[in-house]
């Protein structure tokens, strides 16, 4: 008999939508149907977003779309870190880094894995250097090639293709759900229903068997994917799976966003979106041609409405009177089971982290990947259901885990916001790597340390996204050392001895990299066309 699934319905044109879409199109080779059922005039989320490297080949490669197809099309840039700004000194927020220590407050989270001297990654040299007084530079300036490049504005290419860094992408989010929805409904036969979902039926089972409409249809299916955002109509209203809210963990619970306009020809165009440390939150800055996207996401327990919109417009020499802008609230947390029965979340009706570390489109790029590979028949075997649900559930704690170290460790203590953040409770998995941490050792080592290829084990992404480096950044970053070197380099005078020689050839590749770059900003106008 033919259990095979025939039709695939997804509920929502958002990002989330249209990407599961495309890429259930392409995946499941004509053998189903795939329709969308969007209602036009309820809006995306639609905030300018910025991504994490893997989405190029998770993606946009399966998809068959390179770079230069469709960076154009979303008004997409480079992103080569996260760079936080004003995490260690107290104060209002700013956009430009206090001091500290003689420097600026600030550090870079870039992409990539640390490089290695003689089998041990270069931060643990480092650290052994930096406890005894041998070196005061950052981790960021000791260890990554890229960070005077990025200082410089410069592109992570070169005007060959040739790439210098590990990077990801902003873009505009509702360019991004209208390019795929074109791509998907011209080249992948994708049905596309513009209508309001106004109800479901079910079988005895509790099955979902159609959804209803405002304009009477009835859209039947096999599987149901639910992309409608944080209403989570499906999964949580039809289905009944609850929520669990993580904001015990987590304390931003809303945004005021903006989109700012910027003359790139005389600023640049910064190849790094930044986290601006604010009173009761942090403000993201996401630059792309012509303007950036910003938005200060802060607690309600915290800040009132008036007072996030007036610190945030005091920020950019905004006014509050005149600006657009978007008042979003969020829930932190996930589903308890992200796929039940016939119906699977994805996207914020499945869960959702503050965006601190751009890991929105990421989650949904791994859920649709996870999907496919536990790709179900109509029998719905619960081993599938029951694994693929462990998965989401690992990665989504794990990022949620580290996201919350960022706010922990942040030695600031000047406002109750940042206060109480001190106050909460790590969970155990995150306590265990920071007692590695502590101890010297290596934290979660990436599955290679090959720079090349580091992106492409992605089965073994989803249950080790941050690995050392990742740690070491924030970590370092935020000043909060190890206790004590790993006790092993003791034993290894001659590697201590002959890592200055790997860190003499970091600072030579930096600069080589800041004199044959071009910038973001020239790289950017020859892909767009300007
Ligand atoms: P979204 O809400 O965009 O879409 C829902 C869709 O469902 C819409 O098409 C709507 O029309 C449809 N719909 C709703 N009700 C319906 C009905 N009754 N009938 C039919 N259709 C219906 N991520 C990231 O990777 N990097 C980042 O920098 C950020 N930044 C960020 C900031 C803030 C403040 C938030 C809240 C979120 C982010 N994100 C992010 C997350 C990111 O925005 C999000 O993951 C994606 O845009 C996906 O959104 P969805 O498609 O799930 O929902």
């Amino acid at each position: 008999m033919d259990n095979r699934i025939r039709r695939v319905v997804v509920l929502g044109g958002g990002t989330a939508g249209w990407m599961t879409a495309a890429y259930l199109g392409k995946a499941l080779r004509g053998t189903a149907s795939v329709t969308v059922l969007e209602a036009p005039a309820i809006p995306r989320i639609g905030v300018g977003e910025a991504t994490v490297p893997n989405l190029q080949k998770l993606l946009f490669d399966f998809l068959g779309l390179p770079e230069e197809e469709w960076m154009p099309e979303c008004n997409a840039s480079f992103k080569m870190a996260v760079k936080f700004v004003n995490w260690r000194t107290p104060g209002e927020g700013e956009p430009v880094a206090r001091r500290i220590n003689g420097g600026p407050d600030h550090f870079y989270h870039s992409f990539g894995v640390v490089p290695t001297h003689d089998g041990i990654p270069l931060s643990h040299y480092w650290v052994y250097d930096r406890l005894r007084g041998r070196t005061d530079a950052p981790y960021d300036h000791a260890c990554l090639r890229e960070v005077p490049a990025m200082d410089a504005l410069s592109a992570p290419r070169w005007f060959d293709g040739r790439r210098s860094a590990p990077y990801a992408w902003h873009f505009d989010a509702q360019l991004v759900a209208d390019f795929l929805c074109r791509h998907a409904t011209r080249r992948l036969d994708v049905a596309h229903v513009r209508d309001e979902y106004v109800g479901a039926e079910f079988d005895a089972r509790g099955f979902i068997t159609a959804l209803r409409t405002k304009q009477g249809r009835r859209l039947e299916g096999d599987l149901f994917v639910d992309c409608s955002g944080f209403r989570g109509l499906l999964i949580n209203q039809a289905m009944e799976e609850p929520f669990l809210d993580m904001s015990d963990h987590l304390l931003c619970d809303s945004a005021v966003a903006t989109a700012v306009p910027s003359d790139s020809a005389t600023e640049g165009v910064e190849p790094y979106t930044s986290a601006i440390a604010m009173r009761s939150g942090w403000t993201w800055k996401i630059p792309m041609l012509g303007r950036f996207g910003s938005g200060y996401v802060y607690s309600s327990r915290f800040a009132e409405q008036d007072e996030a919109v007036a610190d945030f417009c005091a920020l950019w020499g905004l006014d509050p009177e005149t600006t657009p802008l978007n008042r979003i609230r969020f829930r932190v947390g996930r589903n308890r089971r992200a796929w039940v029965r016939n119906c699977v979340g994805i996207g914020l009706s499945s869960c959702f982290l503050e965006p601190l570390e751009s890991t929105g489109i990421y989650f949904i790029t791994a859920a649709i990947h996870r999907l496919v590979g536990h790709f179900p028949d109509r029998s719905f075997d619960p081993v599938l259901i029951d694994r693929f649900n462990h998965e989401i559930e690992t990665m989504f704690d794990d990022t949620r885990d580290f996201i919350q170290a960022h706010f922990f460790f942040s030695p600031r203590v000047d406002t109750p916001f940042w206060k109480a953040n001190k106050e909460l409770r790590l969970a155990d998995g995150i306590q265990e790597k920071i007692a590695l941490y502590r101890a010297g050792m290596v934290v979660n080592p990436p599955p290679t340390h090959d720079e090349d290829t580091v992106y492409d084990h992605v089965d073994l992404d989803f249950r080790k996204v941050w690995t050392n480096g990742n740690y070491y950044c924030v970590l370092a970053g935020l000043g909060a050392l190890p206790d004590r070197p790993m006790p092993l380099l003791a034993h290894r005078p001659d590697s201590v001895a002959s890592a200055a020689a790997r860190f003499a050839e970091v600072r030579r590749r930096q600069r080589e990299l800041v004199t044959t770059l071009p910038s973001h900003y020239e790289y950017l106008c020859r892909l767009h066309g300007r």
